[in-house]
């Protein structure tokens, strides 16, 4: 008897039209074209007008998503947003978003698991619907990294950019949706990345600003390290949970940090390049929304084709990582 799964019916995304080159960072701090391309892969970032929020982005991406699963916003019955970047600490983007779109029945809440937060997002919204608990999800990443970026830090604002992908899932019988989520935390690690200051531990504070802890603080190199570990083995986890090979893969949609640890972890993976989506030369880092914004151009332009073996697969800041197996 065919099983019931959870398979993703639209997806949608939005990137600011203002687009930062390499070039503009070597006029406000100390690098160069030629660091940032070797370094990272990035050439340029999209950055968001002062006065946007996360939630407008989110919004943007949401109805598209909306659009292409050809679902009404008033029948969503659960929108989870995930960000670093709220619009507020509180309430919710995603009550934002919610009433953005008009999404009057939906239950609205964010998480927070930073540039895994989509891969969580949809772990969660694939348990509600295994559940029964609910008949569709319409889950968010969207940030504005541009907003808690410091400037004069060359180590970090070369790197991020803003953005958001949405998509749709519902249950449905049949072969095609999603076949496996795993997911995992390493709070000791927790210092690698963080934006320490504007919570309860270092409250706003004249000093707390001047000292710049409001801004994103990041130890780069070890970070690197841990996050090819990390999801290889996320991305091994998912292949022996569904009896695979990597050579079963055809499509591997990974978080967009940095072009050398995609690499890394293709070769780890044996996964050939073709094979791998990429797009952090032209969005940098985009945190929750880089995996969205990944698939939904690998949609849109045909590279990923129904009955395809899709694998998505992330870490960032907690540290937090983890992989979504699905047949496309
Ligand atoms: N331009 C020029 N030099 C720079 C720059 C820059 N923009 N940034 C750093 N450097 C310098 C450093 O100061 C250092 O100089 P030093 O040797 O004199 O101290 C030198 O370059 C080498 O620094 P490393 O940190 O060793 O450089 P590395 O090759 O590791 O590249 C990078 C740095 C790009 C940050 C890389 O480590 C990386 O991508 N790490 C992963 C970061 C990441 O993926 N984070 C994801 C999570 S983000 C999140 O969760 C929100």
């Amino acid at each position: 008897m065919a099983e019931i799964l959870t398979r993703i019916i639209g997806t949608g995304s939005f990137l600011p039209e203002r687009v930062l080159d390499n070039k503009y960072f070597e006029k406000i701090v100390d690098t160069s074209n030629e660091w940032i391309m070797e370094r990272t892969g990035i050439k340029e970032r999209h950055v968001a007008e002062p006065n946007v929020a996360s939630s407008d982005i989110a919004t943007v991406a949401a109805k598209k998503a909306l659009k292409s699963a050809g679902v009404k916003a008033e029948d969503i019955e659960v929108i989870i947003v995930a960000t670093i970047t709220p619009d507020m600490f509180f309430p919710p983007t995603a009550c934002f978003v919610q009433k953005n779109i008009g999404a009057t029945k939906a239950a609205a809440f964010d998480i927070s698991a930073v540039c895994s937060g989509f891969i969580f997002g949809l772990t969660i919204a694939d348990a509600f619907i295994k559940s029964g608990k609910y008949k569709n999800a319409l889950v968010i990443g969207a940030e504005v990294m541009s907003k808690i970026i410091d400037y004069t830090d060359r180590n970090t604002c070369v790197i991020f950019g803003d953005g958001a992908g949405a998509a749709v899932v519902v249950p449905e019988k049949g072969n095609r949706g999603i076949l496996s989520t795993n997911i995992h935390s390493d709070g000791n690690y927790a210092h690698l990345i963080q934006m320490p200051g504007g919570g309860t531990r270092n409250p706003i504070t004249k000093e707390m600003i001047d000292k710049r802890l409001h801004y994103v603080h990041m130890q780069g190199r070890e970070t690197f390290k841990i996050a090819v570990r990390a999801m290889e083995q996320s991305c091994l986890e998912a292949l022996k949970q569904n009896k695979l090979t990597a050579d079963d893969i055809d499509v591997v949609v990974p978080h967009q940090a940095n072009k050398r640890i995609i690499d890394a972890l293709a070769e780890r993976l044996r996964i050939p390049e073709e094979k791998i989506i990429i797009t952090v030369h032209k969005h940098g880092n985009t945190s929750a929304a880089s995996v969205p914004l990944a698939l939904d151009e690998a949609i849109s332009d045909g590279r990923i084709k129904t009955g395809n073996h899709v694998l998505m697969t992330a870490f960032g800041g907690g540290l937090n990582w983890g992989s979504i197996l699905l047949r496309w």
